[in-house]
């Protein structure tokens, strides 16, 4: 682990508008490269129930993680990847990962935890220092668009009070608060948002709030959920329903369908 596989920074990027759910206007700084992406590729995908783990499936011809750490690579602002894996699927991740594409930045690899959580904080362990920010980016959602990358990263960049920013959808669903079988509320589904990755956060913020949770045996579900826990301003930028979590194997259908359309626009 730790093997760093050669690579050059990328290039400068642009002001964005702000795409947080204020629609204020941001004007950012010109993007050096100051984001370090970390891939969490660890999991076993149980709920997928493909004995390979749902990151190894074929994805139009490639494992389904290629798809990720690609996005990464090609947004500006990511100056490195680090990859988080088991430790017995590294030779797997080298050849048939790695092996199959022509990456631009650096990639360093790190071992995976036992939940997703401890392999973020591994792969965080294996940032360096330099890079300010990070983007955690689950390897199961192959379909995130660079340009949604360096929005995240955008409106992060530009506001030193935010600790960190992720990708979100408005609920579309009427949302039941339910115990048992009963129905206990209807809650106003205008202020819901379904979060997504990647998550982008000040490289420090997100080390703190990881080893405030350890050390208090919080798990949670995302990275944001700790961020705010130690008080961090978080906020949402509008995503789509592309960028969906490959979970169950219906969703590598709709995943391919995704692709195959992209590619004939
Ligand atoms: N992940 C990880 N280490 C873990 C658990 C999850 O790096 N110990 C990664 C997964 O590989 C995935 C992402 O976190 O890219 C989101 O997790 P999830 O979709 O839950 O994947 P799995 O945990 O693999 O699936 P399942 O929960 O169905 O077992
Ligand atoms: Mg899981």
């Amino acid at each position: 682990m730790g093997a760093v596989r050669g690579g050059a920074a990328g290039e400068k990027g642009a002001a964005e508008p702000c795409p947080c759910a204020c629609a204020e206007r941001v004007d950012a700084p010109a993007g050096e490269a100051d984001t370090c992406a970390i891939v969490v590729a660890g999991g076993s995908g149980e709920r997928f129930g493909d004995p390979r783990g749902k990151q190894f499936v074929d994805l139009a011809g490639l494992p389904l993680m290629c798809w990720s750490v690609a996005a990464l690579d090609r947004a500006p602002s990511v100056a490195r990847i680090v990859v988080v894996c088991a430790p017995d699927r590294v030779a797997e991740v080298e050849q048939d990962v790695l092996g199959r594409l022509t990456l631009s930045k650096p990639v360093t690899l790190a071992p995976s935890g036992a939940t997703r959580q401890a392999s973020v904080r591994s792969g965080l362990d294996a940032t360096p220092r330099d890079l300010d920010l990070v983007a955690v980016h689950d390897a199961a959602r192959p379909l995130v668009e660079t340009e949604l990358v360096e929005r995240a990263i955008a409106v992060v960049r530009a506001d030193e009070t935010l600790a960190g920013a992720l990708l979100a959808t408005r609920c579309v669903d009427t949302l039941k608060l339910v115990e048992g079988t009963t129905v206990v509320a209807t809650p106003d589904r205008s202020f819901y948002w379904a979060a997504q990755t990647p998550q982008v956060f000040r490289r420090r913020v997100l080390l703190a709030a990881h080893k405030a949770a350890e050390h208090e045996e919080y798990q949670g579900t995302d990275d944001a959920s700790l961020v705010e826990r130690v008080g961090g301003r978080v906020c949402v930028v509008e995503s789509t329903r592309d960028n969906l979590k490959v979970t169950v194997p219906e969703d590598l259908a709709i995943a391919e369908a995704t692709l195959e359309r992209r590619l004939l626009s």
